[in-house]
């Protein structure tokens, strides 16, 4: 049985570092902000998981009833012997794609989250012994170095985490994913698509609350990780459409007038009543702007799949 391969590249304190730069950055310009990498600490990923179950958020299940019935295609059209999985988590919808590709002889997971990466790769390493799986503890929005396996590769940034990229930075990561691909090589992509504002909104709003928790707690990260003195309560969740960007935004909105410090960063963060600190844009897409997206970074698209309902896509496009 081939071992699992763990390899870290994210240095150990690579997150104490970036949090009290983005917190520093974030919280001392107007709009503040948060980067929504923050919200996935172990409670954090737990409130996503149940955000995933819940009746108004329909992305991951559309994405998983394409992969689903569309991973034969996808095979087909692939033939990758090499499969990267940027964000992978718990690499469960990849599973279908894994059967799928008969010519798979390797698979590398890319995530910062080194238990998530560990347990989906023993997992697997167990399931397919004939699978070389290199795990990669990265940030797969920064340059990577992959380990040399046979191609054609096929690297998959699935779950329309692409939409928490704003357009500039999506243009950076789609030419940088680009970097790793040799010609013949392909990106299967998962976007989430325009839709029904209503629809939209309730996605990020939902009823039980779930994503109300999700959003605040980020503040519970900042109050831990740098002591600082957020009460959850007195900021309000939002979730609004920009109907002119196309994307979602999540807001954090104070309530009252009132200061925040944070004393890792010798800050005291004033917060006027109403005021919005944003956490996260969740951008939908169309097929003409994915399709121009890609091309602006040099890939083809080649295939475009939807669910039955048309609420999301898988794309794949070629180098
Ligand atoms: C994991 C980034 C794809 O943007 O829909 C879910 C995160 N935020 N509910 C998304 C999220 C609020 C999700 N992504």
């Amino acid at each position: 049985m081939s071992p699992l391969h763990v390899t870290r590249t994210l240095p150990e304190d690579a997150t104490d570092a970036a949090l009290r730069a983005d917190v520093l950055n974030g919280l001392t310009v107007t709009p503040k902000w948060l980067p929504p990498k923050w919200f996935y600490d172990a409670r954090g990923s737990e409130l996503f998981e149940q955000i995933t179950e819940l009746p108004e958020y329909y992305p991951t299940r559309a994405e998983r009833e394409i992969l689903a019935t569309r991973s034969g295609e996808i095979a087909a059209a692939s033939g990758a012997r090499t499969l990267v999985e940027l964000g992978s988590g718990s690499s469960e919808k990849t599973r279908y794609l894994i059967e799928a590709l008969g010519s798979l002889e390797a698979y590398i997971p890319v995530d910062v989250s080194e238990s998530a990466l560990v347990q989906a790769g023993r997992a697997l390493v167990e399931e397919r012994p004939d699978l070389d799986v290199h795990a990669l503890i990265a940030d797969f929005t920064a340059p990577l170095t992959l380990p040399a396996t046979p191609g054609p590769r096929l690297v998959a940034f699935l779950g329309g985490t692409l939409g928490n990229l704003l357009p500039a930075e999506r243009a950076r990561f789609l030419a940088s994913v680009r970097s790793l691909l040799a010609p013949g090589d392909g990106l299967l992509l998962g976007t989430d698509l325009v839709k029904d504002e209503r629809v939209l909104v309730r996605a990020y709003d939902d009823a039980a609350g779930v994503t109300a928790a999700f959003n605040k707690n980020v503040l519970a990260v900042v109050d831990r990780e740098l002591g600082a003195d957020f009460d959850p309560d007195a900021f309000d969740h939002v979730a609004v459409w920009d109907a002119e960007r196309e994307w979602i935004e999540m807001r954090l909105r104070s309530r009252t007038a009132q200061t925040v410090k944070v004393p890792a960063l010798n800050l005291a963060v004033d917060f006027a009543a109403g005021e919005d600190l944003r956490t996260e844009v969740s951008a939908k897409f169309r097929r003409e702007g994915v399709t121009t997206e890609l091309a602006a970074a040099g890939l083809e698209l080649s295939h475009w799949w939807t669910d039955e309902q048309g609420r999301f896509a898988l794309s794949l496009s070629v180098a």
